[in-house]
């Protein structure tokens, strides 16, 4: 998985981030690849002082790392749904062939770090250091959350279908070997994760193995257009290359490719997913969700983009437009997200968070708070509404024509 998230629509003010308290790096040991033991303590950012103050509690963690979710899903049906005696469509050749192409483990040797990342992150100060280091933490947890629930779908699935288990297991080993590296990326900043205690400590959301596929299909493709555009923009102007995890992304998105034409090929293998009315409505639901979660947290970031020399709505766009032609080859239907009418949507969905925060950030009693939240998050809503009522693009895989004798004339 990668650095994006689900989760429509909590406003997190920057400020109150930036004067969060956040976890003091002590020592890291990478046991290997799929195993982490992370001890930290916290200290509040504000003040210099190396000294550890105190042990962090769940509250600090659950502030600090507000968005990015981890999920868990119905371990049974998932079972059912790969048991290759119950579904006929499993084409165990094409899950073979991903399954070789996982253990070839292209980027085995990709993420070897060297003596430029240290340099770079003392040479970043002042608000571009904090806002880089909720960039390393929040990748870091969307990675995380990648590797327990593929780890969990490795362990679940091995007597129902060993080779479906086993691309999950390896999908697992890359998102721990993301995870780590860019928690590694953390000691740079004198900080770490402790993640071992985050996985007992963060809150699951469920999603059922269908919803599972849907979000997770998204959050892989959207996560790949993210790091190879940031990738090619950087290649092309090196002024803007303030820490070297950057120059690693091309391979590293190679794997968030990958990840994601496993999930769509495990959608293809499950057309009742795919192929029906709801199908439809859920696809742009989640086409949805994603990408306006993903406008209104970078907008409330543009320090970050600006600071690697990119326009944070320009970005956004390109990587949403991108996200949803590479989507329309398996959904059924995407949104028309190149509709000038679907960016002046968000935009005004941005204005009204921003609004949103300021209610929360004011002076206020908390019930006056409530109550002026009350017409903005209907605005929000009924923008909400409006953007997921356009008239969509009906898409999907022409594999799929075999499973929908309904749409062939
Ligand atoms: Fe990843
Ligand atoms: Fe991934």
């Amino acid at each position: 998985m990668a650095a994006t998230e689900l989760s429509l629509v909590k406003p997190i003010s920057p400020m109150q981030k930036l004067n969060r308290p956040m976890l003091k790096f002590s020592t890291v040991r990478l046991l290997n690849p799929s195993q982490f033991r992370v001890m930290a303590t916290a200290t509040d950012t504000t003040n210099t002082s190396t000294t550890p103050k105190k042990k962090f509690s769940k509250t600090e963690i659950k502030e600090s790392l507000l968005t990015p979710r981890f999920y868990t899903t119905d371990f049974d049906e998932m079972e059912q749904l790969f048991n290759t005696e119950i579904n006929k469509n499993l084409n165990q050749a094409e899950f073979e062939a991903l399954l070789n192409e996982f253990k070839t483990d292209y980027n085995q040797t990709h993420f070897v770090r060297n003596k430029e990342f240290k340099e770079a992150a003392d040479k970043m100060q002042g608000p571009l250091r904090q806002i880089f280091v909720e960039f390393l933490e929040r990748s870091c947890t969307a990675e995380f959350s990648g590797f327990l629930l593929y780890k969990e779908l490795g362990r679940r699935l091995k007597k129902t279908n060993p080779v479906v288990a086993e691309i999950f297991s390896l999908m697992s080993r890359d998102e721990a070997r993301h995870a780590g590296f860019l928690n590694k990326g953390l000691s740079d900043f004198n900080l770490a994760l402790d993640l071992g205690f985050l996985t007992k400590a963060r809150k699951y959301t469920f999603f059922k193995p269908k919803f599972i596929f849907y979000a997770t299909y998204l959050s892989e493709k959207i996560g790949y257009w993210r790091y190879i555009t940031i990738f090619r923009h950087l290649k092309a102007n090196p002024e803007y290359q303030v820490y070297p995890i950057f120059k690693y992304f091309e391979n590293w998105c190679q794997d968030e490719n990958r990840h994601g034409d496993f999930f769509s090929a495990l959608m293809k293998a499950q057309p009742q997913f795919l192929n029906d009315w709801k199908a439809k409505l859920w696809s742009r639901f989640f086409c949805l969700s994603v990408y306006v979660t993903m406008y209104l947290n970078d907008c409330q970031r543009t320090e970050f983009y600006e600071g690697i020399g990119l326009n944070t709505k320009e970005f956004d766009m390109h990587v949403i437009i991108e996200t949803n032609r590479t989507t329309a080859r398996i959904f059924p239907a995407v949104l028309d997200v190149e509709n000038p009418e679907f960016k002046r949507k968000l935009d005004r969905m941005v204005e009204i968070n921003e609004q949103l925060l300021a209610v929360g950030q004011s002076n206020d009693m908390p019930l006056v708070k409530n109550l002026k939240k009350i017409p903005l998050i209907s605005a929000l809503v009924s923008e909400l509404i409006a953007a997921y009522l356009m008239p969509p693009i009906e898409s999907g895989s022409v594999d799929l024509a075999e499973f929908e004798p309904q749409l062939v004339y």
